[in-house]
């Protein structure tokens, strides 16, 4: 029996093209393990009307934890068109099934390092090296939200004196997505963060927010983020989510771990990956307390499915974090030095480091230096 099973999910689009490169460089490391594939994504909407089935959720359920390549997400109407005929118009909703799956395993962590790698020519600058935390169950993308609003939710907010804006629009007018945070969910980030800061010697930890507007839940984080820094020797660094866009472009050398709730930490990352080099370059991870799906951060990215283009090196890092998270350190760092190598020759790369190899040419170069 293998040491580990693992659960195969390449979803859509690219998210095939990167999963091939991952299982040429995962069997040249003989990595000891059996793959559970799993059916997840755009395909399983249009044809079944449920992007994430229940057969799914089972098998996830069976393994030690997930790797996953990529989801093509679209907006409610398009998700509609696209449905099988005989599903159409049958009040199906479309769901982002990464989303639903972080929520029903309650993977609370997206773990997210941004590190600019020697001799990638898209380095925005060579010294950044940066990690997101990312609360992932809560926040703005918890999914608590209305259009219409439900007569009841209506009501009790017009108890509010800021409600007289929307009261006379009517209900079935006005939309609303809620940014819902928890004391927990709050602790539990922001402790990671500090955790992973004190156990990597890494020098800060920055909160991004807007509290100054979003009183009650920016608040909420940040009176615990203060509370929990107490208990460490590490500073603690607040930045408004505009502002440090700004400054994150203007000197991102200044920044270490980062953390934040979920919209914030999304579009932080977003920023972070575009200082190494894009979403070529980004790996990240979902974790939960004994469960784990790792996906690299890009999309599906549609126009280039099948034709082998993208740059695989964000599905290679993200399987070295499968690693970290599994213990196997020198699997890890075997990983990370191959993938360094390739970076620094620059010989081997796709079009994106201006280069012109195939996603498993990549693959099949960090292969050969693991
Ligand atoms: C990400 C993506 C997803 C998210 C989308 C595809 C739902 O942007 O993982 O960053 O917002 O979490
Ligand atoms: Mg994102």
């Amino acid at each position: 029996m293998a040491k580990y099973k693992i659960a195969w999910m390449p979803g859509d689009g690219v998210g095939n093209d990167v999963m091939e490169a991952a299982k040429i460089v995962l069997d040249a490391m003989k990595f000891d393990a059996e793959y559970v594939p799993a059916d997840i994504g755009w395909e399983f909407w249009c044809k079944e009307g449920d992007p994430l089935p229940e057969r799914t959720i089972q098998t996830l359920k069976g393994t030690d934890c997930a790797l996953f390549g990529a989801i093509t997400s679209k907006p409610r109407d398009e998700a509609n068109d696209e449905l099988a005929p005989e599903l159409k118009d049958k009040g199906l909703v479309y769901f982002s099934p990464i989303v639903k799956l972080r929520q029903l395993f309650n993977l609370h962590t997206n773990l997210r390092p941004c590190k600019a790698f020697p001799g990638n020519p898209l380095n925005y600058r060579d010294d950044v090296d940066l990690v997101v935390f990312r609360e992932n169950t809560e926040g703005m993308y918890g999914g608590v939200e209305w259009f219409p609003l439900p007569e009841k939710v209506y009501t009790a907010m017009c108890d509010n004196p800021k409600m007289v804006k929307w009261k006379d629009k009517g209900l079935e007018n006005v939309a609303l997505s809620t940014r819902i945070m928890s004391s927990q969910g709050c602790e539990s980030i922001v402790t990671q963060a500090f955790e992973y800061a004190k156990t990597h010697s890494r020098k800060s930890v920055t909160l991004v927010e807007k509290p100054n507007v979003l009183r009650e839940t920016g608040g909420l984080i940040t009176r615990v983020a203060r509370e929990v820094a107490k208990k460490y020797d590490i500073p603690l660094w607040e930045a408004n989510i505009d502002a440090i866009c700004m400054w994150m472009i203007k000197n991102p050398q200044n920044y270490d771990v980062l953390v934040a709730e979920n919209m914030f930490g999304d579009i932080i990352s977003d920023l972070c990956a575009g200082l190494v080099g894009g979403l070529g370059f980004a790996s990240a991870a979902n974790i939960g307390d004994d469960y784990a799906v790792f996906e690299p951060t890009h999309g599906s990215a549609p126009k280039y499915d099948g034709m082998y283009k993208v740059n695989p090196m964000a599905m290679l890092l993200t399987v070295k974090l499968m690693f970290d998270w599994l213990n196997e350190d020198d699997l890890a760092s075997r990983l990370e030095a191959a993938v360094a190598k390739v970076i620094k020759e620059h010989k081997v790369g796709t079009y994106d480091v201006g280069l012109s190899n195939t996603t498993l040419e990549v693959a099949q170069e960090v292969a050969r230096h693991v």
